[in-house]
């Protein structure tokens, strides 16, 4: 099988890219899911200097953009990205709720390994600020097992709580210990957001603003400001809801490096899914699907996870973050929030740093576009042209992305290494 390398990347602003009329309710689009895709679209090509032409098809990943903007079908627009080559080229939209950008990737990873296709475009993106939050939350729960869940008004904060719940039982840190531990993730969050200028929650934004650094600045704020969303889940522990896209552009290692690009290869991935309804597990305080995909994505990458650099990992809402540094092995099972307590997994940390980009609570959540956007920047880190944060003891050679989608039901790792 031929390896597949990312040669360039994009990403777009996140943020809540609408004017709200406070008075009357109504909403003023400032960048359509329209601009959005093609923005995206025509950066990673710029950025990987690959010209349209040698496009042999796109992968659009959205989660639910007919509920979000009205547009089943999105992936045909992407020819608008560059009418004149791109028409006529298979384009395809990939949908596993918030996993959906990486599956996008995955599926187009596919057809470049077979040989079917040379070149390919993949872009994420999703337009969520048109709706409400209950519109919002309505459009999220349908990635949830509606009759069970989403029927029942059982949100994603909710489903989320019940992981924290059984997390907090299992390794017996309910109440202010399991809080302190979440609200640490929140803050890492948070300040590494403050240096990425992509980012939702970034300088001068929300959490800049009420000085939310450390936990205990979160911890201290008060209820109103912090109210509980879904028990024990505070508003602090929830990613934002984000307009943004991001892009990818993939050729065969040979080919990039043939080319000249600055290429970051796909060295293992694991996709792994669990079953859909939550009902049905057989525990609540680890990822079962998640511990497979790592240990199959670094299997095939040949890897432990002391050779790993740097991590992104999908905090949607904060105990998701214990949850996946766990199943990643950065720390031993109920520990994760002691590591975080300790300090690590920061951009000094010896070992390996977590979510430099601000995460999803920080750099934002546009669902469809969040897997995109982790490998669109663990790319940018790899190649040397970091967005923000950055490792302080080395340049990285190896990240991994960590991308779920729906309550913890589609597991996707990536392995990403940069090539010589
Ligand atoms: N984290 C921190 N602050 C947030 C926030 C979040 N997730 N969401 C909103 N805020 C802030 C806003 O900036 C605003 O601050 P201000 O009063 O200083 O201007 C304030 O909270 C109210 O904003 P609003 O949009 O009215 O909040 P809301 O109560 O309608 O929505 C949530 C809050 C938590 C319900 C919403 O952010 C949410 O649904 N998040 C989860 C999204 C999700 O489930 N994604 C999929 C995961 S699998």
């Amino acid at each position: 099988m031929s390896k597949v390398s990312i040669v360039g990347a994009y990403n777009s602003k996140f943020g809540s890219l609408v004017q709200r009329n406070r008075e009357t309710g109504e909403i003023t689009d400032l960048k359509s899911i329209y601009d959005l895709l093609v923005e995206a679209g025509r950066g990673a090509l710029a950025n990987a200097g690959v010209d349209a032409k040698e496009i042999d098809g796109v992968w659009v990943g959205s989660c639910a953009p007919g509920l979000f903007a009205n547009q089943e079908h999105l992936a045909a627009f992407a020819t608008e990205i560059d009418p004149e080559h791109l028409r006529f080229k298979p384009m395809t939209r990939c949908e596993d709720a918030c996993a959906s950008g990486t599956v996008a990737l995955y599926d187009a990873l596919y057809a470049v390994e077979s040989g079917r296709a040379k070149a390919a475009l993949v872009v994420g993106v999703e337009k969520m600020n048109l709706l409400d939050t209950k519109g919002v939350t309505h459009a999220l729960a349908t990635c949830s097992y509606w009759p069970e869940e989403g029927a029942n008004a059982v949100s994603f904060p909710c489903l989320f709580a019940e992981y924290a719940k059984g997390y907090g039982a299992h390794y017996k840190l309910e109440g202010e210990p399991l809080a302190r531990m979440l609200a640490t993730v929140a803050a890492l969050g948070y300040v590494n957001g403050l240096d990425n200028p992509l980012a939702h929650f970034g300088k001068g934004g929300p959490s800049d603003k009420l000085g939310l650094v450390t936990a205990e600045a979160i911890l201290n704020l008060p209820a109103e400001k912090n109210p509980v969303i879904a028990e024990p889940l505070r508003l602090h522990d929830c990613s934002l809801v984000t307009d943004g896209a991001a892009a990818l552009v993939i050729m065969r290692t040979e080919d990039a490096v043939k080319a000249g690009k600055k290429a970051v290869e796909i060295a293992g991935i694991g996709h792994v899914n669990e079953r859909l309804p939550m009902s049905v597990r057989p525990n609540m305080h680890e990822l079962m699907a998640g511990k497979e995909a790592v240990r199959r994505a670094f299997a095939e990458a040949r890897i432990a996870i002391a050779d790993v650099d740097m991590a992104e990992v999908h905090d949607c809402f904060t105990i998701n973050q214990l949850l996946s540094t766990e199943a990643l092995g950065l720390s031993q099972d109920g520990r994760a929030g002691y590591d975080y307590l300790e300090g690590r997994f920061t951009r000094d940390d010896a070992h390996c740093a977590v979510n430099l980009s601000g995460g999803l609570k920080a750099k934002g959540h546009p669902v469809g576009a969040t897997g995109t956007s982790m490998h669109a920047l663990l790319y940018k880190q790899l190649v040397g042209e970091a967005i923000g944060a950055t490792l302080t003891r080395k340049q990285p050679q190896i990240g991994v992305a960590f991308n779920v989608g729906g309550s913890a039901v589609t597991n996707c790792v990536t392995v990403l290494r940069r090539v010589k």
